[in-house]
C-alpha cells in the first residue's frame, strides 16, 4: 500500500497534529507517458503554514482532504517520459506520499549527483539557498567592513546567509532561539557573534554585537527583531525582507513600529520571493556547489525518519526545535 499524509484541519494560530491525517491508500496510477515516483526526502518550510490556510499570492491555500506538497527528492520508478529514465534523481513540488506520479513528467528537476548529496537539492544547493543567496549578496550588497545582521540565523535560510554575507568580507552576526543555536553560529559557521534572542534584551545584544549599527538586516522572522534593526541601522542601510516567521501563527497582525526610521535613515527594504529568481538557480549551485564539497561552507540537516513523522517534524520547525535545515527521509537514497 501507498502512504500518504492530508491536511484535514485549517489551523488557527499553532498548527497542532489534528491538522493532518495519515493514511494508507491505492498505488497511484501511471499513464503511458507519466513519470512514477518513489519519495526520498520532503522538505518542511515556514510558507507552508500560509498554505495551511488561505495561501498567499504566490502559493495558494491547500485543499481539505488533500496531502500537503513541498519539494521532494524522488527517485524515479518507471518513466514513460523520454527525459527520465528508471533510477533518475529528480526533485519538485509533490505531495507527502511515498509513492505519487509526475504527468508527463511535469515540473520534475533533474538532480546530478555529481554536483552534491542528493538532499541538498531541496536545500542548500536547492531554492533554499538560492533566496539566502538572492538576499544576502543581491539585495544585501554587502561591502567589506560592513555590519550584518541575520534573524533565525541558524535555521536553513540564516546559516547560508550569514555565510554568504561572511565570504563577501562583512562582521557577521546572528540572532538565534537556544544556546546550541548560538554555539553552532559562531563555532561552526564561522559568524562573528551570535545571540539568544529568547534570554537577551535585543537592545543591548544589538549594541554590544552592532557596535557601529547595522549596515545589513536579513530578515527571517519580522515583529519585534525587525523593530530592533529599524533602531540599530545605520543610515543607507539594506533590509532585504525574507521571511515574518514570528507572525506567521498569529491571529492578529501586531503592525511593525518604528518604521520611521526608513525615512529617517533612508532604508532600503526589499521584500523578495524566490520564485521571482528561480532563473538564476543553475548559476547559484554552480557556484556554490564546490564551496559544499570542500566543507568550507557548512551547512547542517536535521532528518526526521519516516512519512508519519513527518506532522510532527514541520510541526518542530516551525517551534524551533531544529538547528539547520530539516528533511523527512521517507525511503533509503
Ligand atoms: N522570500 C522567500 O522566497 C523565502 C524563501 C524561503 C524561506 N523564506 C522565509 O525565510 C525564513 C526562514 O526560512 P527557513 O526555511 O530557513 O526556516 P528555518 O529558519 O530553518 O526554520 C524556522 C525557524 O524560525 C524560527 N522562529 C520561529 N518562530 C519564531 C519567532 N516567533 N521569532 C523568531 N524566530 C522564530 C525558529 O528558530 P529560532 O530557534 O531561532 O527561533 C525556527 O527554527 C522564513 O520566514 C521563511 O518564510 C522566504
Amino acid at each position: 500500500m501507498n502512504k500518504r499524509v492530508l491536511l484535514v484541519k485549517r489551523p488557527v494560530g499553532w498548527v497542532d497534529p489534528s491538522c493532518f491525517t495519515v493514511e494508507s491508500c491505492a498505488e497511484p496510477a501511471c499513464g503511458a507517458q507519466d513519470v512514477l515516483l518513489q519519495a526520498l526526502y520532503l522538505s518542511t518550510d515556514p510558507y507552508l503554514r500560509g498554505r495551511m490556510n488561505a495561501g498567499t499570492s504566490y502559493a495558494p491555500g491547500f485543499e481539505l482532504g488533500q496531502p500537503i506538497v513541498s519539494r521532494v527528492v524522488a527517485r524515479v520508478l518507471a518513466s514513460g517520459h523520454t527525459g527520465f529514465a528508471e533510477g533518475d534523481l529528480v526533485w519538485g513540488f509533490l505531495p507527502w506520499a511515498l509513492r505519487s506520479v509526475a504527468p508527463r513528467g511535469e515540473g520534475l528537476q533533474r538532480i546530478d549527483p555529481a554536483l552534491g548529496r542528493p538532499s541538498h537539492f531541496i536545500s542548500a544547493l536547492g531554492m533554499p539557498g538560492l533566496t539566502a543567496w538572492t538576499g544576502a549578496i543581491e539585495i544585501g550588497q554587502p561591502a567589506p567592513g560592513d555590519t550584518v545582521f541575520v534573524s533565525s540565523a541558524a535555521g536553513t535560510v540564516g546559516q547560508l546567509a550569514g555565510q554568504f554575507a561572511r565570504r563577501a568580507g562583512a562582521r557577521v552576526v546572528g540572532s538565534a532561539g537556544s544556546d546550541d543555536k548560538v554555539a553552532y553560529l559562531v563555532d561552526r559557521c564561522g559568524f562573528d557573534a551570535a545571540f539568544n534572542y529568547q534570554r537577551t534584551d535585543l537592545d543591548e545584544a544589538l549594541r554590544m554585537h552592532c557596535p557601529r549599527g547595522i549596515d545589513v538586516y536579513f530578515d527571517n522572522v519580522g515583529g519585534s527583531t525587525l523593530e530592533a534593526a529599524l533602531r540599530h541601522a545605520n543610515v543607507a542601510a539594506r533590509f532585504p525582507v525574507c521571511g515574518m516567521i514570528s507572525t506567521y501563527n498569529a491571529v492578529d497582525d501586531a503592525g511593525v513600529r518604528g518604521l520611521q526610521a526608513v525615512l529617517n535613515k533612508r532604508i532600503t527594504m526589499t521584500g523578495f520571493i524566490i520564485y521571482d529568481h528561480v532563473h538564476k538557480l543553475p548559476a547559484y549551485q554552480a557556484r556554490v556547489a564546490p564551496w559544499l564539497r570542500s566543507g568550507e561552507l557548512v551547512f547542517h540537516e536535521d532528518i526526521v525518519q519516516g512519512l508519519e513523522n513527518a506532522p510532527a517534524a514541520l510541526i518542530g520547525m516551525m517551534q524551533g526545535q531544529v538547528i539547520g535545515k530539516r528533511l523527512v527521509q521517507v525511503a533509503a537514497e
